[in-house]
């Protein structure tokens, strides 16, 4: 029998701090940070929105699971921040729930909108107005990320470090 690593992973919209706070949290327990958007753009060579415009976003969405598939091998302890999108699949959502615990990070519309002003590494974002783009794209996914988290964390008003203090205290890594 294989004993699988417990891995704990971080979802949520884009802006809601998953990098940040993963960082700060891979510090706090002594376990290696890891990002699927750099692992995809170091695998391909090129940016995401270059990955975009050349291939679709299903060409990427193809390789977010590639990454969560091979993340699901690591025996090392790590943090995990899952692109924004990742949760869309339901494999994907499986994946994550069967690698430990899944903490979404949640903040409100007009905080994302604050922070993803000016964000043009974000293909996803690109036309018509940041907060419309936020609204339709949150109402297709929370309860995608709702259904892939076993811990939820409102971040409004906390600091990176709060945060993932928070997420030490209730996940008990
Ligand atoms: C995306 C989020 C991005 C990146 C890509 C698509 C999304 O990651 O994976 O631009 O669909 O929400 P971050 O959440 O780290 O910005």
């Amino acid at each position: 029998m294989s004993i699988q690593t417990v891995q704990i992973s971080l979802i949520g919209f884009m802006g809601a701090g998953k990098t940040s706070v993963g960082s700060v949290l891979a510090g706090k327990t002594g376990r290696q940070f890891t990002d699927t958007d750099e692992r995809i753009t170091a695998g391909a060579g090129i940016s995401i929105n270059e990955i975009f415009a050349r291939y679709g976003e299903p060409y990427f969405r193809d390789l977010e699971t590639e990454q969560l598939k091979k993340l699901r091998k690591e025996t090392e302890p790590l943090v995990i921040s899952a692109g924004g999108g990742l949760p869309l699949r339901e494999e994907n959502r499986k994946l994550l729930r069967q690698m430990g615990p899944v903490v979404f990070l949640e903040a409100s519309e007009e905080e994302l909108c604050r922070r993803l002003r000016g964000s043009s590494s974000r293909p996803m974002l690109q036309g018509g107005s940041l907060e419309e783009r936020i609204r339709t794209l949150m109402e297709q996914r929370q309860e995608k990320y709702e259904d892939a988290a076993t811990v939820r964390i409102c971040t409004d008003g906390l600091s990176v470090t709060e945060v993932a203090d928070e997420i030490i205290r209730i996940t008990r890594i």
